[in-house]
């Protein structure tokens, strides 16, 4: 969580250190500040709130503009409450050096100590500001030596950000377990937790690595290892444009992503599938014998992702004949998992970011497994620990609520199961062509249900004032109820609980009475009866009844007129499908309460600590 933001070279500094806050602001936004270096000095702005605040702050104080050298924060809080003076930059004793972090120091409290008997003085209850204490110990006329040294001390996990008032030609960056990519421009470079936050300026890119420091001045960037010896680096160019990152005229980033998702599947057709050859998985990095050699699949994931990971147990035990966990990433690690070196661990994370899953693949890895991650970000912390990487190529998801991450990820993960099934000689002709023909119908039946959107935009407007919800599925579309209730609990703040149908009548039952809505997901499957009767115990109890159902099912009106049609689709393929409505939903519901969609509370788009 949190965000940084530094700019070296000839520009104010101050305009894009606050627009690229507000490209990061996503990842933390409770409150933010900037530091830029004038006349010699260290100046400092910062407040708790949102970037908006700031730059109200910032508005009247024209000596901040003199500056083409900054950096800047925006924070989700861990150590320390969301106030003015726990807000970053944080600066040392003699406010020389100035730092901004992403990031944990778990042994700060031993560090605080230490510096405290040695004279230091502290203002804020945060882990940060030892960093800007050490560095100021440490310091013996060379900034990155200092950053060095006090990197060395320190335990957990960061991305820095670091200027001083001793050396104003200078930022310098450093990274441990927290992302930090470099911006390579003419006459300027920059450094940043994500891409948005630089796009604008410059698509070459440097990726730090943990335990790498970097120097950036206005004309050069100079990358060391943690022994203080400099290292080739190679630089990249983003294939995203700005405007991907932007709105495109929706209110929320939220929607502009939900109806981004057929373009992403479409995307996933023509990238992945190609006639006669089929499936390209280019990236997978697994042989033949590799995948016949696979005994076990552990996928590792958190969230939305987690929720992927549970139809992708169902694609692959049904095609592969491959037993597979799913697990938490966060439980992993600490229920002594079996693991061999014929074990295949699938990380699924949309910003190969999220340190509870970063810590569990390296577990895994440690223990031997092979590691493929299905990621949206390049060149992100887990891609680049992987044995093999699946992109979802979704282009980036800014709101907080994961949408099209979610059906990229889906589907990725029916390629990867009808890929190794085919390896494995599982999959006949005739049936790998007619899944792929169905696989291929995706993006317009998704389009189908945007189309319709207006529907549930008046479905929530009868619904948003319910006090709690229930979803409701079964076999695939168990993890689509999962799912809904997530995105509705994260953007509404309204409680609701995803459950296997089938488990409703062993506890969940007892909740029903008329101020539950009940969603309840029915397309056209081989447990539809059982939904059905699932269904008729929720009306005889009152229960408020939605229903996710398949556009030929007239029946279903029997029980409510409160029913999403979606198209008609193979029951197999429908998780892509039934998760769309319930999104939509969710959005609407979240609208009519006045919520803050793309920026819901206490949340941050990437959990960067365990
Ligand atoms: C989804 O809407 C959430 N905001 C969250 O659950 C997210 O999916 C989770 O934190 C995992 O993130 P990742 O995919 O970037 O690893």
């Amino acid at each position: 969580m949190c965000g940084i933001v530094g700019y070296i070279g000839k520009r104010p500094a101050l305009p894009i250190l606050l627009d690229g806050l507000r490209q990061l602001e996503y990842r933390g936004y409770d409150s933010a500040g900037v530091s830029v270096m004038t006349t010699g000095k260290i100046r400092i702005a910062k407040r708790s709130g949102k970037i908006k605040d700031l730059v109200d702050l910032v508005k009247g104080r024209d000596y901040l503009k003199n500056s083409s050298l900054g950096i800047g924060h925006s924070r989700w809080a861990t150590h320390g409450s969301p106030t003015n003076v726990n807000a970053h930059p944080h600066t040392d004793c003699s406010g020389n050096f100035a730092v901004v972090h992403n990031g944990i120091i778990e042994n700060f409290s031993d560090i605080k100590i230490e510096l405290i008997k040695e004279g230091h003085t502290f203002k804020s209850e945060t882990d940060t500001e030892v960093v800007a204490h050490l560095i100021e110990k440490y310091y013996k006329g060379s900034l990155e030596k200092a950053v060095l040294k006090a990197v060395r001390d320190m335990e957990g996990s960061f991305a820095l950000g670091v200027i001083s008032s001793n050396e104003p030609d200078k930022l310098v960056g450093a990274r441990r377990e927290s992302p930090l990519v470099v911006g390579v421009g003419k006459g300027e470079n920059f450094i940043a937790s994500d891409i948005p936050a630089i796009l604008k300026y410059t698509k070459k890119v440097m990726y730090i690595d943990d335990g790498e420091i970097v120097l950036l001045r206005k004309d050069r960037v100079k990358v060391l290892d943690s022994t203080g010896k400099e290292k080739k680096k190679k630089i990249d160019t983003i294939k995203w444009t700005v405007s991907s990152a932007q709105k495109s005229g929706y209110p929320h980033f939220m929607l502009k992503e939900i109806h981004e998702q057929p373009r992403v599947l479409r995307q996933i057709i023509s990238s992945r599938l190609k006639g006669a050859s089929g499936i390209l998985l280019d990236g997978i990095n697994l042989s033949d014998r590799d995948i016949k050699n696979i005994s076990n699949i552990i996928v590792l994931a958190c969230g939305t992702a987690y929720h992927a990971g549970c139809v992708g147990k169902y694609l692959i035990e049904k095609f592969c004949n491959i037993p597979v966990v799913v697990d938490f990433s966060s439980e992993f690690r600490y229920r002594g998992p079996i693991v061999s070196k014929n074990t295949l661990v699938i990380a699924i994370s949309q910003s190969g970011e999220t340190a509870d899953t970063l810590a569990a693949v390296k577990e895994a890895k440690k223990k031997g497994a092979k590691l493929l991650s299905i990621c949206n970000v390049v060149g992100s912390s887990l891609v680049r620990i992987s044995d093999g990487v699946l992109y979802t190529y979704a282009g980036p998801e800014i709101s907080v609520a994961s949408t099209k991450a979610y059906t990229a990820q889906l589907g990725i993960l029916y390629l990867l199961a009808f890929y190794i099934a085919e390896r494995k000689n599982l999959l006949k002709k005739e049936l790998r062509r007619y899944l792929l023909k169905e696989f291929k119908k995706i993006p317009k039946k998704l389009q189908e249900v945007l189309d319709e959107k207006s529907k549930i935009q008046k479905l929530a407007s009868r619904y948003y004032t319910f006090g709690s919800f229930l979803y409701l599925g079964r076999n695939l579309n168990y993890p689509t109820a999962l799912e809904g209730a997530l995105k509705l609990k994260e953007i509404s703040y309204i409680p609701a609980e995803g459950y296997a149908a089938g488990e409703m009548k062993h506890g969940p039952i007892a909740l029903i009475d008329e101020y539950r809505a009940v969603v309840c997901i029915v397309p056209e499957s081989k447990t539809y009866e059982k939904m059905i009767s699932n269904i008729q115990e929720i009306c005889a109890r009152k229960g408020k009844v939605i229903i996710v159902a398949s556009e030929e099912d007239r029946d279903i009106r029997r029980f409510t007129k409160e029913i999403i049609y979606i198209p008609k689709i193979n029951e197999l393929f429908s998780p892509i499908v039934t998760v769309l409505p319930l999104q939509l939903l969710a959005y609407y519901i979240a609208v009519k309460r006045g919520c803050d969609i793309d920026q819901p509370r206490n949340l941050a788009k990437s959990v960067t600590v365990e």
